[in-house]
């Protein structure tokens, strides 16, 4: 499988790879399914959770790449409503994890105005986790130029279904009427309203699945797959999957660019 290959060789330096990117193609928005925390830590004789604190200091040397790099829209699926069916224990971990991820951050998001944007069945978190990243929402929600989508208790179909209900509750009321709806105006009832697509999702670990993410939102991103650990999954990781993207001609189901300029207008 193609995607699985790293692009250039592994034994560029950080300058090179930096030199190889194309500063007019960044994409805008990356996806990413940080996947393989645990299977790092069992590697290692380490409890699961040590994989999710590594996890956590990958996903701050990425978001600072991507910073560095121009990239305006992270989303990360930090949780999913899956995640809800691991041990009780391992939930704990994750969610006090979510806690003081958000404590130690709060400043560095207010000092880099990047704006926080939570999505999910936020309900669903505890109380305290719950407060916490209402709060930190609210007080970076003004922030423009960078925005940090964080998926918890996220998933895809249940997005769609919340689109749906919503809009057909604004058909019984008489506010919409079933012929207005299309593409542009359901985009408006998900929980990414006002973020363009993702051109990018990368997901760690070997996995090549979706798992429930961004289904609606996905429809023409760049999919990368990498076998690399998400907590092993660093700087030059990051680099080598937007050039692989840089590579690849994105055609949003029209005919190639070199082929339409050839055949008769
Ligand atoms: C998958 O690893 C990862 C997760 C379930 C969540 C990702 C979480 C983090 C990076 C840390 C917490 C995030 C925040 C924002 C606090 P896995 O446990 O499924 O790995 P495995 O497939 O190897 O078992």
């Amino acid at each position: 499988m193609s995607n699985l290959q790293v692009v250039p060789s592994d034994h560029v330096t950080d300058s090179e790879l930096f030199r190889q990117l194309d500063p007019q193609r960044i994409p805008v928005h990356i996806a990413m399914i940080m996947d393989g925390n645990g299977r790092w830590a069992e590697l290692r004789g380490l409890p699961r959770i040590s994989g999710h604190r590594e996890g956590l200091s990958a996903l701050r040397e990425v978001l600072d790449t991507c910073h560095q790099l121009g990239v305006r829209i992270v989303t990360i699926y930090a949780f999913s409503s899956e995640n809800w069916n691991r041990p009780p224990h391992e939930i704990e971990l994750l969610m006090n994890l979510l806690e003081e991820y958000l404590q130690r951050e709060r400043s560095h998001f207010l000092e880099h105005r990047i704006r926080f944007f939570p999505i999910g069945q936020l309900e669903k978190l505890p109380a305290s986790v719950s407060t916490l990243v209402h709060e930190v929402a609210e007080e970076t929600r003004h922030f423009t130029e960078r925005t940090l989508t964080v998926a918890l208790s996220y998933g895809g179909r249940a997005e769609i279904l919340d689109a749906i209900q919503r809009l057909a509750y604004d058909v019984e009321s008489g506010t919409l009427r079933p012929s207005q709806i299309d593409e542009s105006l359901f985009t408006r009832y998900l929980a990414t309203d006002g973020l363009p697509d993702p051109d990018l999702l990368i997901r760690t670990s070997g996995e090549t699945r979706i798992s429930n993410f961004l289904l609606w939102q996905i429809a023409y991103t760049e999919l990368y797959f990498t076998k690399t650990l998400w907590p092993d999954f660093r700087r030059q990781e990051l680099m080598r999957a937007i050039l692989d993207y840089q590579r690849r001609e994105r055609r949003f189901g029209r005919v190639s660019h070199s082929l339409s300029r050839q055949s008769p207008s």
